[in-house]
């Protein structure tokens, strides 16, 4: 960015603080009585994905100095940069083009001069004619059994996107094929997610972009010796069993599975913006080819969709500024994000990795310390569940959380009025966190004086509503991309680079030393701190007592 915008930058921040100032104690309330027709001006459509942000702590102004801000951080030319297949990675000198993976057969985008499309294209085919195979029982174990279950194993963006989108999409699923996923290195993973399969019918996925992670090796290592063991140790049974996504060949050839059995990617893809690529294998052997390739037509719709539009009318360039709004204005500290929907319990995890490790950063592209706080914390769970344990916080507690609801029109799995009482709820908890209920309100209940502050809901409590048609594997697609480009555009304003993630390489760095110390047969030297000297003597002398 050239120097000039970064001083734009902090003049569009300054005006956006002297607003805040302006308007930080003005109610919800006040907002809807002033503009009667707000609940339907402050909503976008776009890619089947409906926003209601009416109930943001906005008013025009607050997004025109939002759109300034925007304009004046270059937002339009870092996207534009990520859609060329810049190096916008620059910590790594890579290109973050994960829209690629969901551009149509036919189009361009380019690496280093180089159109990725038909590659990605190329082990799309690849996926789809190794699933149908699977699927339809072309593809048999070792013994000749039909694969009945598969096992994914992979970590961070190599399981939280792949689990969330199985999840997801459930009820497009087989029901013919188990499919569980792995990720922890404690051994109760692995142990409780094979313990009721049958080697002979159980293919293994081995997920894990550099193919080096200390977790998903240990736990391939482990599938290797539970598959040998039970088909009578013939190495040659690894071949139908395992297979690999990567973008590491030589790694996966070295751990013994055939390179023909290797689904491909590339380093441009993050590992948490990869659940489209190859790393989807699973998913397309639960759901099949078709409705994989939903998904990426829903993604690639809200990728076109954030390139072009205004700002204005830019699903994901409001969500992300609304983020920026609270995060830097308003202190706060969390969004919640509530999906009203079951089959989406897994999206806040899948969420946590792609807001938080992308945006939890504390320097500029430049290296120099970031001025204002960067991501926010994400969490959440799915609703009703939620209103029965935190929403108390959100709704009098002492601090500010942004929400995210999340809700479909259409159920997948009607049941009764069950549907119209699911969507009775995120209506009324958006409604009641927005305006509350005033003391006097309570009163006039007649409620007693003693309990009227109890009773008493201070609303002004910000929150969107996205209501979908139906989750589909285009919608969720779409979903995905919104977020991914929300965060983008949040780590575009605090102009630091979503795309590594140094911070969890130390802890990497100290596991491995302290592994050694562990496992060594002698009293190792020490020379950590005295906390962790003491811990690992402490540990050595348990496990010593109990072998
Ligand atoms: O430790 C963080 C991380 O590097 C994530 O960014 C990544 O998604 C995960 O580990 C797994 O990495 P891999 O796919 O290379 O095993």
């Amino acid at each position: 960015m050239k120097s000039g915008t970064t001083r734009e930058a902090q003049r569009a921040f300054k005006a956006l603080a002297d607003h805040h100032r302006e308007i930080r104690d003005v109610h919800l309330r006040d907002l809807f009585a002033r503009d009667p027709r707000r609940g339907e001006r402050l909503t976008v459509e776009a890619a089947g994905l409906f926003l209601d942000y009416s109930k943001n702590r906005v008013t025009d102004e607050t997004l025109k100095l939002l759109f300034a801000l925007a304009r004046a951080a270059d937002l339009r030319g870092r996207i534009d940069a990520m859609f060329r297949g810049e190096a916008v990675n620059v910590t790594e000198g890579r290109s973050a083009l994960h829209v690629a993976l969901r551009a149509p057969r036919g189009a361009t985008f380019t690496v280093r001069g180089e159109n990725v499309v038909p590659a990605v294209h190329a082990v799309l085919d690849r996926m789809a004619d190794f699933c149908r195979r699977v699927r339809d029982g072309g593809w048999t174990g070792h013994t000749g059994r039909p694969i009945r279950s598969v096992v994914n194993i992979g970590i961070g963006g190599s399981d939280l996107g792949p689990v969330m989108t199985y999840e997801a999409l459930r009820h497009y699923g087989s029901r013919a094929l188990t499919i569980r996923f792995v990720s922890n290195v404690d051994g109760t993973d692995f142990t409780e997610a094979v313990r009721d399969l049958d080697p002979a019918g159980t293919l293994f996925i081995i997920s894990s972009k550099t193919f080096t992670t200390q977790e998903t090796m240990a736990n391939a290592r482990a599938a290797r010796a539970w598959s040998l063991a039970g088909l009578g140790g013939d190495e040659r049974a690894v071949a139908r069993h395992f297979v690999a996504v990567s973008t590491n060949g030589p790694a996966v050839a070295a751990f013994g599975i055939d390179t023909a059995n290797m689904f491909g990617f590339w380093n441009w893809v993050g590992g948490r913006y990869s659940l489209m690529s190859a790393i989807g294998l699973s998913t397309m052997l639960s759901v099949g080819p078709g409705h994989f390739h939903d998904l990426l037509a829903g993604a690639h719709e809200v990728d076109e969709h954030f390139r072009e539009a205004p700002f204005e009318r830019n699903l994901p360039v409001l969500m992300g500024l609304l983020t920026v709004w609270y995060t830097d204005f308003f202190g706060a500290e969390t969004v919640a994000v509530l999906p009203y929907d079951q089959y989406l319990r897994r999206f806040p995890a899948y969420l946590q990795q792609l807001a938080m490790e992308s945006n939890g950063k504390s320097v500029t592209l430049d290296g120099k310390p970031v001025r204002r706080a960067t991501s926010p914390i994400f969490w959440g769970e799915p609703g009703t569940n939620g209103q029965h344990s935190f929403f108390q916080l959100l709704h009098q507690g002492t601090r500010l959380v942004p929400c995210d609801f999340i809700a479909f029109a259409h159920p997948l799995c009607p049941l009764d009025h069950h549907h119209d009482m699911l969507l009775a709820n995120v209506l009324a908890q958006a409604e009641a966190l927005a305006f509350g209920r005033t003391a006097e309100e309570v009163s006039a209940e007649g409620t007693p004086a003693r309990l009227v502050p109890h009773r008493t809901f201070p609303g002004n409590r910000p929150s969107n509503t996205l209501l979908l048609d139906r989750l589909t594997p285009r919608s969720l697609g779409g979903l995905v991309a919104l977020y991914e480009h929300s965060v983008f555009t949040q780590g575009a304003i605090w102009r630091i680079n979503p795309f590594d993630q140094w911070g969890v390489e130390l802890g990497k760095v100290l596991a491995g030393r302290i592994l050694a110390e562990l496992s060594t047969d002698g009293e190792p030297p020490l020379a950590h701190d005295s906390s962790t000297n003491a811990l690992i003597r402490r540990y050595r002398r348990s496990r010593s007592r109990l072998d």
